[in-house]
C-alpha cells in the first residue's frame, strides 16, 4: 500500500522488522527476507504462533503476522521484556480487534517457552 499505517505486513528483513510495503522488491534483493510462514520448523509451530492461539490473541487474523513477527525480532534482543516494553517495540502495529491484552500476554507466555529452551 506504500503507506505504513499498520504493521500488518511486518516482515523481517536481515535481522530487523520492517514494513513491507515501504521496501520495493529491488531494495531486498540480496536480503534475507523471512515472513510469519518462516518461523515454524518441521511442521510445529513456533512458540509465539501456539502461544497466539494457545492465549487466544487472534480474533480476525489480520494484523496477526506482523504482531508475531514484530515480537520476534524484539524477542532477538530483548529475551525477557516488561509489557511496557512489548507495547514501545509493537507501537507502529495496529489491531483493528483490540486485542492488545491477549496478544501482550501471549508474547509473555511465548518468552517464557523461549527461555526455557522450547523453540
Ligand atoms: Fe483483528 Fe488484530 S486480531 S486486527
Amino acid at each position: 500500500c506504500n503507506e505504513g499505517e499498520c504493521g500488518a505486513c511486518t516482515v523481517i528483513m536481515d535481522g530487523k522488522p520492517v514494513n513491507s510495503c515501504l521496501v520495493l522488491a529491488v531494495e531486498a534483493d540480496d536480503s534475507d527476507v523471512m515472513t510469519v510462514e518462516g518461523l515454524g520448523k518441521n511442521g510445529e509451530l513456533h512458540p509465539l504462533q501456539q502461544a497466539f492461539l494457545d492465549e487466544g490473541a487472534v480474533q480476525c487474523g489480520y494484523c496477526t503476522p506482523g504482531m508475531i513477527l514484530g515480537a520476534y525480532a524484539m524477542l532477538l534482543k530483548n529475551p525477557e521484556p516488561s509489557n511496557a516494553e512489548i507495547i514501545d517495540a509493537l507501537e507502529g502495529t495496529l489491531c483493528r480487534c483490540g486485542s492488545y491484552n491477549r496478544i501482550i500476554q501471549a508474547i509473555q507466555t511465548a518468552a517464557r517457552a523461549i527461555r526455557g529452551g522450547i523453540s
